[in-house]
């Protein structure tokens, strides 16, 4: 699969920091790509770098509470409030919050989880402040293993588990260019997705598996290098060495045969004149 440059370029950067911001109708939006069962950071900060340690924030999900803080009492102590499905499970950063951070970990995520988030600060001092977050859980990792190698092929398994949506696995050699792969083997559970691509390869090279996943802008890579002994130049040298010198050795024998001939012919030629020279 061809991606036109750009779109390729916002694919690297989100595999490098998992996090991307893309202006949509004004408002600036996070995206956030997690494994499932991996920890989210969802970022908030007023940019101001003034301390919020006094102040209000709320972080809600479909109107749910997701994480409040108030001036020191919070869900994580006095506050009650809180969304079931969250309890336990989000905090903040107390040392972060005299330099304005009002971002939030989500530890374990689900699946569940996906979906966007506002973090609001009501009460600052320009009012009623709002940043969205879109949180994508299931981001696809490929893992990879040589399965089995000769002299001459290596036969790769790259492995993506429970990743949702469906990711489209190939294999790419060091050009970036997609190689031929068997069939892929797709399973579901639920909404995640288990794919198995195989793929023979027959020369040295650094092969990787990419995992794409258009619809939450996710692409990860990961890699693995294949030593063969092809017929490598060495014994191509060594080859035709060997011939150019058997071919100088059959030349010179037919050569040497040919003179040898030639020769005797002349002998034979010469000799009947010496015999009637003898006869005389
Ligand atoms: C924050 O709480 C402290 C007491 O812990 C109180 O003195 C202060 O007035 C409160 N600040 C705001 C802005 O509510
Ligand atoms: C806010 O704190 C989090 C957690 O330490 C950190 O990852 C993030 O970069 C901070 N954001 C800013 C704008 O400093
Ligand atoms: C292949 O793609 C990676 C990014 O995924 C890039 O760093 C690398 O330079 C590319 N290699 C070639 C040969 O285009
Ligand atoms: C890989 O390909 C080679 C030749 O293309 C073939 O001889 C070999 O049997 C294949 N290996 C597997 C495991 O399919």
């Amino acid at each position: 699969m061809e991606l036109p440059p750009l779109l390729f370029l916002s694919f690297c950067f989100l595999t490098l920091s998992g996090l991307t911001f893309a202006a949509e109708s004004g408002t600036p939006v996070a995206r956030v790509t997690v494994k499932e069962d991996a920890d989210a950071i969802l970022p908030c900060s007023l940019g101001t770098s003034e301390t919020i340690e006094s102040m209000v924030f709320d972080w809600k999900k479909d109107g749910k509470q997701v994480f409040t803080y108030n001036n020191g009492t919070h869900h994580n102590n006095d506050l009650e409030d809180q969304s079931a499905e969250f309890k336990g499970r989000v905090s903040h950063f107390t040392e972060e919050l005299k330099n304005g951070n009002a971002s939030i970990k989500i530890t374990d995520t689900r699946l569940e989880d996906k979906g966007n988030y506002i973090c609001i600060f009501p009460k600052s001092q320009s009012g009623d402040i709002r940043f969205h977050i879109e949180l994508a859980v299931g981001a696809a990792e490929p893992s990879v293993t040589n399965l089995d190698q000769t002299n001459d092929w290596a036969l790769l398994k790259c492995v993506v588990k429970g990743a949702s949506p469906k990711p489209t696995v190939e294999w790419w050699d060091s050009n970036n260019q997609t190689i031929p792969s068997e069939e892929p083997q797709v399973s579901k559970k639920g909404e995640r997705f288990y794919v198995t691509l195989k793929t023979n390869v027959t020369k040295t090279d650094r092969y990787h598996c990419v995992a794409t996943q258009k619809e939450i802008w996710h692409q990860a890579h990961t890699e693995i290098n294949v030593r063969l002994n092809e017929p490598n130049t060495g014994l191509i040298v060594a080859v035709a060495g060997l011939a150019v010198v058997l071919a100088v050795v059959v030349v010179g024998i037919l050569v040497w045969c040919y003179f040898k001939n030639k020769k005797k012919r002349q002998e034979e030629t010469e000799s009947p004149l010496r015999e009637t020279e003898n006869q005389h």
